[in-house]
């Protein structure tokens, strides 16, 4: 049985099965876990209920999305999210939030506070030699740019929609293939294009593309990349 110390930085756009992944590694690995998108979307959803929109002025939505006590979970086998107390982990993954987000966190302050939260989180759970899994979109270039292994998962369009109409379906959300495939185009060109911490892979990241990969064999290949590295103790 493997344990993981140390940190793994897991990048790349969503629909590449970084989640499933991620989770499953950081379980297998009796590790911690850590979704830093789930950070943005629940500023996101302080910044919807702060009744503000994307035409709001950018100081008002970075001031409603870092004021809320954000809680996150790092227990890979229960991930949870609370906002001022309240557990928000399914309404952060609605459409209102997801069609926001990329604004939100393409704000610098947003940001600043995010990855603030991030280091202190990351620094708990490796005192004492211990290892998380951190997932998102800038952990191996700008968040744990020092991490012993980084994994970069990418996967085509199409697939990518494809998934995640499969995982709308699993939640009980109604959704349209092409209106997925348009949103997971626009937010990875939100998401590569904007000016702070754009989603790329770090030059020493691991590029593994999933169109033909199960979670299995990801999950195999990163196991393997653990124990090579020598972050199994
Ligand atoms: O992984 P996700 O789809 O839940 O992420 C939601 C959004 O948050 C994504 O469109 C980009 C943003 N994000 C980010 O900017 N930086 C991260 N480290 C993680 C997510």
């Amino acid at each position: 049985e493997v344990a993981l110390r140390g940190v793994v930085a897991m990048d790349g756009p969503s629909g590449t099965g970084k989640s499933t992944v991620s989770r499953r590694l950081a379980s297998s690995c009796g590790a911690a876990y850590l979704d830093t998108g789930a950070m943005y979307r629940a500023a996101t959803l302080a910044v919807l209920r702060a009744g503000l929109d994307a035409d709001a002025p950018s100081d008002e939505v970075a001031s409603a999305a870092t004021h809320g006590v954000q809680e996150s979970g790092t227990d890979p086998s229960a991930p949870t999210i609370t906002l001022d107390g309240e557990d928000i982990s399914a309404e952060i993954r609605g459409p209102e939030v997801t069609a926001l987000v990329s604004a939100v966190s393409a704000l610098p302050e947003v940001r600043n506070t995010m990855v603030a939260r991030q280091h202190a989180l990351i620094e708990e759970a490796v005192r004492d030699g211990g290892g998380i899994v951190v997932e998102g979109r800038d952990i191996g270039t700008v968040v744990v740019p020092d991490a012993p292994l980084k994994v970069y998962l990418t996967a085509s369009p199409a697939v990518r929609a494809a998934r995640r109409g499969r995982q709308d379906a699993r939640a009980g959300r109604t959704s349209n293939l092409h209106v997925t495939l348009a949103d997971v185009e626009r937010r990875d060109r939100l998401d590569s294009s904007r000016r702070i911490s754009p989603l790329y892979a770090a030059a020493d990241a691991l590029v593994l593309d999933t169109d033909d990969l199960s979670a299995d064999a990801v999950l195999d290949r990163l196991r393997a990349l653990v124990a090579e590295r020598g972050l199994d103790s």
